[in-house]
């Protein structure tokens, strides 16, 4: 068991912030990444379709034999992590991008006031202040539905003047005014996590997202005994629902080296 890869899944590269922070705390694992290319973005999305997607992304993963499925997206993670848990839980571990945000950020008891920026679909379900609210009555949670992000960031968007002027359109929102912290509840975000930090300057703190979950995963992958022992023979594979050489490009800068990206059409598989 503990030499199948671990899938971990989101609408397109963004679930490649968690994926680097996975193997850097576990390096010896491999890994079978799904981009679903063909069906980005997410968040524009309702419930019900984002759920069906990753239902159907779930039963390949199972299929390619992974041992835990990460829901490296928080639209999906809202959207149908209960659903994936309630059917797939008995046989593999399933992880989403929310709660290990919340725990760290609920622990932190001198802060009192976190922003939460992501797409229409996470901040439509108010998964991060349901769950904050109720482990730390005392704080005030600001969610703002920034749409324009993802696909800006999965078109290689950023750094620039322009991205920059759309960010600060965002942030500059009064409900994002004096908060403490601020959560990227959108995995794409870490990606323009300077340009935040730049906008905010030291007084506002952004938490490490991919980051905790990433500790959550290895936490939990310990201690179930489904660890490597040793470094994995095979290659990480990265499948998409549409290849297009944009993509690629993306892919590659983000990933920091080439990798050879395996179209799946999920629907005609089905
Ligand atoms: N990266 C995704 C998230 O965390 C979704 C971006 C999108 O497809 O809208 O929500």
């Amino acid at each position: 068991m503990a030499d199948r890869p671990i899938g971990i899944f989101d609408s397109g590269i963004g679930g490649l912030t968690v994926a680097h922070a996975i193997l850097d705390r576990l390096p010896a694992e491999r890994i079978l990444y799904f981009g679903d290319t063909a069906h980005l973005p997410y968040g524009d999305k309702s419930a019900a379709t984002i759920r069906r997607y990753a239902e159907r992304i779930a039963e390949f993963l199972v299929e390619r034999d992974c041992k835990a499925i990460v829901i490296a997206c928080n639209s999906a993670s809202s959207a149908a992590y209960t659903h994936l848990q309630r059917r797939y839980g008995h046989e593999l571990p399933i992880f989403n991008v929310i709660d290990p945000v919340v725990q760290a950020v609920a622990a932190r008891r001198e802060l009192h006031r976190i922003g939460v920026i992501g797409t229409k679909a996470t901040v439509r379900a108010a998964a991060y202040p349901r769950k904050l609210k109720k482990l730390r009555p005392d704080l005030t949670v600001h969610s703002l539905a920034t749409p324009l992000l993802a696909p800006m960031i999965e078109e290689g968007f950023f750094h620039n003047n322009i991205s920059r002027a759309v960010l600060g359109a965002y942030l500059d929102r009064k409900a994002l005014q004096e908060i403490q912290g601020l959560i990227m509840a959108c995995t794409h975000y870490p990606l323009i996590r300077d340009d935040i930090q730049d906008h905010y300057g030291p007084g506002v703190e952004l938490f490490d997202t991919p980051g905790l979950v990433a500790d959550a995963v290895a936490a939990e992958l310990g201690e179930r005994n489904l660890l490597l022992d040793h470094r994995a023979k095979q290659q990480h594979t990265f499948c998409v629902s549409d290849y297009t050489d944009a993509f690629a490009r993306t892919t590659r800068i983000f990933w920091g080296k080439t990798v050879r990206l395996e179209p799946v059409d999920l629907e005609s598989e089905a």
